[in-house]
Parts: structure tokens; C-alpha cells; sequence
């Protein structure tokens, strides 16, 4: 079988990214960014620096998956059982986003990226979700790398949602439980335009989903690391990356 090895040579990272194979890079990959609490505790500080030095990492991590040509980058930024952690904890975490856009938007408008999220808009409060809000319209044109975030977003409540709607639809003489396809979940679900994960990295040695994207990562690419999110560098994704291109991905059948 023919091979290609088309090497990705840019002005930064030449090193890194010189044996990612350009015609296989995962379209979507699907971040949990964990470990922030620890990275703090190691260093004597609060855990909310932890979170504040993973906030400083998203820019980084967004620049480095552009720059192979990967199209949509969804980071698991707050999950819908996250409310139950300390209220000061909670409310760091809901200002992050008035810290990241005004600092961050510029640069990632200038690199054609559009800011999305993935998750219910209610319970967030004002102040954040406006930010939020600004964010995806200043780059609802751009048709660059998409960076979705995972923000008050939980999976089993996405299902539910889907099913409640589903059924709705059933009652209402729409749609048949014998019509009822894969795609019809699918296209209830909030991440409805979006592919599923390709590759999903999560950091910090946890070896679980965390009520993530159950549904759509039936048939990713796990990647796992010990480093903390706050530690996670270019090197490290490339690194994923780089092992993402040795699978083999079957999808049940054979090769
Ligand atoms: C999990 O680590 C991390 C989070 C719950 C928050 C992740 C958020 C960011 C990295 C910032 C996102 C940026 C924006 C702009 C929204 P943990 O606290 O569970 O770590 P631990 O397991 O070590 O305690």
C-alpha cells in the first residue's frame, strides 16, 4: 500500500511536527484538560492557579492543532457535575472565560478561528456567558480550526435530552421507534454539527470519561498522559498525535 509521509515543516515547532504524517491527521480531537488542582497542590498554591496556568495553556494547545490541520478542538472546560466543587472554585471558573477572550480573541480571530460551545446556557451567569457569547459571534465567519468548548455540558443529560425529544417526536406520529436510527440520536444531541472525536487525550493519569461525550466517542482513539493539563506542551500533543497515526482504526470490521 502506497504511504505517504509528507512532512509538515512550519516556522515553529519544525522538530516536533516534522514526522506527523500530513494526510492523516485526526480532524476532531477531544481534550479533557484535568489535573489542574493537583499542578497547584504540588507547588503549595490554591487550586484555583491550577486552573488559572491551564486557562494560560488553551491559546497553545488551540495554536499547535491548527498548525496540523485539525479542524475541531473541543476542551472539556466545566462540566454539569463541576457545580458541586466550592463555591469560590466554581465562581474562579466561571470568570476564566472574561480573562481568556479579551485576551486571547484577537490573536485567534487572526489565525481564522472560531470560538464554539457545547453545553446549556442557562445556569452559567451573565457576565459569563456574555463573554462567551461575544466571543462566538466575533468568529462565527471564520472557517479556520474550531474551538469548542465543553462548557456546563454532561453526557447523560445530553441523552436524556435527545431521548425526551425523540420520544416527543414519536408521540407526535413523526418518527417511528422502527425509524429510529443512529443518526436521528446523533442529530439530537448538541454536538449535532459536529464529527465525533477522532482522538481524545485526557491528562493527568485518570483513566475515565467523566460523563463525556459518551455517544460520540464510540470509536475514537484513546490517548492518556500522566502530565497535568497546565504541563501539557506542543511536544506532548504531537506526541499524541504522532500515536494516533500508528493505530489502526477498524470500527468493529477487519482491516
Ligand atoms: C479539571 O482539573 C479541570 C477543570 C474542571 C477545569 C478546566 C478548565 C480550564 C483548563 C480553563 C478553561 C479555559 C476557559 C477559557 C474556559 P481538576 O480541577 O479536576 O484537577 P484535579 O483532578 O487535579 O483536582
Amino acid at each position: 500500500m502506497k504511504r505517504f509521509f509528507k512532512k509538515l515543516v512550519g516556522a515553529n515547532n519544525a522538530e516536533e511536527k516534522s514526522d506527523i504524517t500530513a494526510t492523516n491527521v485526526p480532524h476532531h480531537v477531544a481534550v479533557i484538560m484535568d489535573g489542574n488542582g493537583r499542578w497547584a497542590q504540588q507547588r503549595g498554591l490554591p487550586r484555583v492557579a491550577g486552573h488559572h496556568a491551564g486557562m494560560k495553556n488553551v491559546k497553545k494547545i488551540t495554536v499547535a492543532a491548527n498548525d496540523i490541520g485539525v479542524k475541531v478542538l473541543t476542551l472539556y472546560a466545566f462540566s454539569t457535575e463541576n457545580w458541586k466543587r466550592p463555591r469560590d472554585e466554581v465562581d474562579f471558573l466561571m470568570k476564566l472565560p472574561q480573562e481568556f477572550f479579551p485576551l486571547e480573541i484577537e490573536e485567534l480571530i487572526e489565525k481564522n478561528v472560531q470560538i464554539r460551545m457545547t453545553g446549556w446556557k442557562e445556569d452559567i451567569p451573565p457576565h459569563t456567558l456574555r463573554v462567551v457569547e461575544e466571543a462566538i459571534a466575533k468568529t462565527q465567519h471564520n472557517d479556520g480550526l474550531i474551538l469548542n468548548f465543553a462548557f456546563n455540558y454532561g453526557s447523560r443529560r445530553e441523552m436524556l435530552e435527545a431521548m425526551r425529544q425523540l420520544f416527543q417526536e414519536m408521540n407526535e406520529g413523526k418518527l417511528t421507534p422502527k425509524e429510529l436510527s443512529e443518526e436521528h440520536v446523533s442529530k439530537h444531541l448538541l454536538t449535532s454539527d459536529l464529527p465525533d472525536p477522532d482522538l481524545l487525550i485526557r491528562t493527568s493519569g485518570e483513566l475515565r470519561l467523566s460523563n463525556f461525550m459518551l455517544w460520540q466517542l464510540a470509536y475514537s482513539e484513546f490517548w492518556f498522559t500522566q502530565k497535568y493539563w497546565p504541563d501539557f506542551t506542543e511536544e506532548i500533543f504531537y506526541e499524541s498525535i504522532r500515536e494516533y497515526q500508528r493505530r489502526v482504526r477498524r470500527y468493529g470490521g477487519l482491516k
